[in-house]
């Protein structure tokens, strides 16, 4: 059945009307809006190209004590004259950089921002493998090809990690977990409260980095990291490193399969969820449900999809991550909710965080 967004689509889709509505006065406006936010979805992977060099040149940590003139950066970078003037002009006209005087560029106002956060420059980095591995998406969604360069990256989303996995091949994916979660462990610890709990236990907790800091901040509480063995030996070297091990154990094993932790009052799960697929995700919950005492409490903390105003990090960009991982997939906060009920919570209700692209949470008593 057509509606108006077929008229709208018809009428958008015209290179008539196009014609006119970018002369009209009153379309003007929103006419060349619409064509750089068009332009924008085109342009996509140029612009992640040109802060991919940016990032793997250094160049917003050359610029972090003030500006520099060309001859400066073309040293610093090792480009020549003119592969330095294309990048600084480029990545100015995208806001990383700004030129400043004479011939000397300065930190834009999105390079400032990312030079505070380094856990997206880790990502940023990362990405190389991702947009390898997109490089024929239609392929990708067909389910043709063969293993990506992501599924070797996340060892454990081969096969639900049931042959285990190497010291190595859990070292660079977990960095990068620890580097990318600074500023959601900081969001979903303020958001939740912990007042009077004995125990966390944060499942798939990686180096412990989250569970290490919910401790800090709540000296009484006793905090576990189960993850699959050699993660959870870094979480326990990490808590040792920070003087918490009395208070704070890694513990080895697959939670598809394996006993989960006794004796928590509170369990979390932190970015973990959406890396699996419908049945193994519902069966991970269950299984928390069924190591959970009566009154315990789970929170799941992630990136969700349809959240308003980021919408395209859920479905567009963890979807498609996601894809390329091999498993998994972004859900909505309600879907999410429909599976704790199943899987036997009672009370379940969303908390509202300062950064709902970086993670969602919701609390779900047993
Ligand atoms: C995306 S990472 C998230 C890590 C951490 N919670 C964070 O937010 O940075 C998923 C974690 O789940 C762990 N994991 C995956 N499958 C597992 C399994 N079957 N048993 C135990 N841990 C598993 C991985 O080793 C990894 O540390």
């Amino acid at each position: 059945m057509r509606n108006w967004r077929d008229w709208r689509n018809d009428l958008l889709a015209s290179p008539r009307f196009q014609a006119f509505a970018a002369r009209f006065p009153l379309t003007r406006g929103i006419t060349s809006r619409r064509a750089q936010q068009v332009f924008d979805l085109v342009a996509g992977f140029v612009y992640s190209q040109i802060l991919h060099a940016c990032v793997e040149l250094n160049l917003f940590e050359h610029l972090r004590a003030g500006p520099r003139k060309l001859a400066d950066l073309q040293r610093l970078t090792g480009l020549p004259e003119e592969g330095a003037l294309r990048l600084l002009r480029a990545a100015s006209a995208l806001g990383l950089l700004e030129k400043r005087d004479g011939d000397s560029y300065g930190l834009g106002p999105h390079g400032a921002a990312l030079l505070g956060n380094a856990g997206a420059l880790s990502m940023v980095r990362h990405h190389k493998l991702l947009y390898a591995d997109l490089v024929d998406p239609v392929a990708m969604l067909k389910g043709e090809g063969g293993p990506t360069s992501l599924s070797r990256f996340w060892a454990y989303a081969r096969n639900g990690a049931r042959e285990g996995v190497s010291d190595s091949e859990v070292a660079s994916y977990s960095e990068l977990m620890t580097q990318s979660q600074t500023l959601v462990r900081r969001d979903v610890l303020d958001t939740i409260s912990l007042a009077g709990v004995r125990r966390l236990v944060d499942i798939g907790g990686g180096e412990g980095a989250f569970a290490a800091e919910a401790a800090q901040r709540w000296p009484e509480l006793g905090v576990v990291t189960f993850d699959l063995p050699p993660v959870a030996a870094r979480a326990q070297a990490r808590f040792e490193q920070l003087e918490l091990s009395g208070r704070a154990k890694g513990i080895g094993g697959n939670f598809h399969s394996d006993p989960l932790p006794e004796g928590a009052d509170v369990m979390s799960l932190v970015r973990v969820l959406h890396d699996h697929d419908d049945g193994a995700a519902q069966s991970l919950l269950n299984r928390i449900a069924r190591f959970l005492p009566s009154g315990g409490r789970l929170i799941v903390a992630e990136p969700m999809a349809g959240i308003a105003g980021s919408e395209a990090m859920g479905e567009a960009y963890f979807g498609f991550y996601l894809m390329a991982m091999g498993s998994g997939r972004p859900r909505g906060a309600d879907e999410i909710e429909a599976m704790l009920q199943k899987a036997g919570f009672r009370q379940v209700r969303r908390l509202r965080t300062p950064r709902p692209m970086l993670a969602s949470v919701i609390e779900a008593i047993r």
